[in-house]
């Protein structure tokens, strides 16, 4: 029986086999992803560079040697690959246990192909087990947490040593539980419109085109489109 952490080596090294040699690639956030940077530093001469999707990943980039490229100086990349929370049939996720939501929602939407890399502890028959994060800017998080409550749902904020944590983006974390998610794309549309919403973590819109999945049976690999 593999560990965890053998599976998420696993896919992180199987997903090597989407960068596009010549490229810029696409680098999400999360301890799957670190195991991903670690991968690519072995091809690091081979691709252009990346663009990451948080000052973590950028920063385990360049110290492998990796050139970190911001999004405003580069076109549509190839190939985007990065973790989930959870992950359904359809290949909908919730995203943003590491903060990073917001960047790498931006990044994913600049690229042709979301390749998700997640171990088989996160695949969900309906999205809402794990606490939904969301983005929101602090004057509004308060009201944000009513709507949140008007559904069902029971928001906090994320707190670090009983401080709120910052984002990139110098934003407050929702994390938001007790919401059983069967429509996606509906409920990102929403959630995205109400006042001081940042970003919510779920990526209907942008869904994963494909996830390599580590089961104990090795990568097993699903294709949404
Ligand atoms: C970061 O903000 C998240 O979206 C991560 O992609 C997600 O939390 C998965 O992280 P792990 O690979 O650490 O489980």
């Amino acid at each position: 029986m593999r560990s965890q952490d053998e599976l998420k080596t696993l896919v992180a090294k199987a997903a090597l086999q989407y960068v596009v040699p010549g490229e810029l690639v696409g680098v999400g956030t999360g301890s799957t992803v670190n195991k991903f940077i670690e991968a690519l530093a072995s091809i690091g001469s081979r691709i252009q560079g990346a663009v990451a999707s948080s000052e973590a990943s950028s920063k385990l980039l360049r110290a492998y040697g990796i050139e970190v490229f911001d999004c405003n100086d580069v076109g549509q990349l190839p190939v985007y690959v990065d973790g989930a929370d959870e992950i359904d049939a359809r290949g909908y996720m919730v995203k943003g246990g590491g903060a990073a939501l917001t960047r790498e929602k931006i990044v994913a939407a600049q690229s042709d192909c979301f390749v998700c890399i997640a171990d088989q502890s996160k695949l969900v028959a309906t999205l809402g087990r794990f606490p939904l994060p969301v983005e929101v800017i602090p004057m509004a998080s308060q009201r944000v947490a009513r709507q949140f409550a008007a559904l069902g749902g029971q928001a906090r904020i994320r707190l670090d040593n009983n401080c709120p944590v910052k984002t990139d983006n110098g934003q407050y974390i929702l994390d938001v539980t007790g919401l059983r998610i069967t429509d996606p794309l509906s409920f990102e549309s929403m959630v995205n419109q109400w006042p001081g919403v940042v970003t919510v973590g779920i990526f209907a819109h942008q869904k994963a085109n494909v996830c390599l999945l580590g089961t104990s049976d090795g990568v097993k690999t699903v294709r949404y489109d």
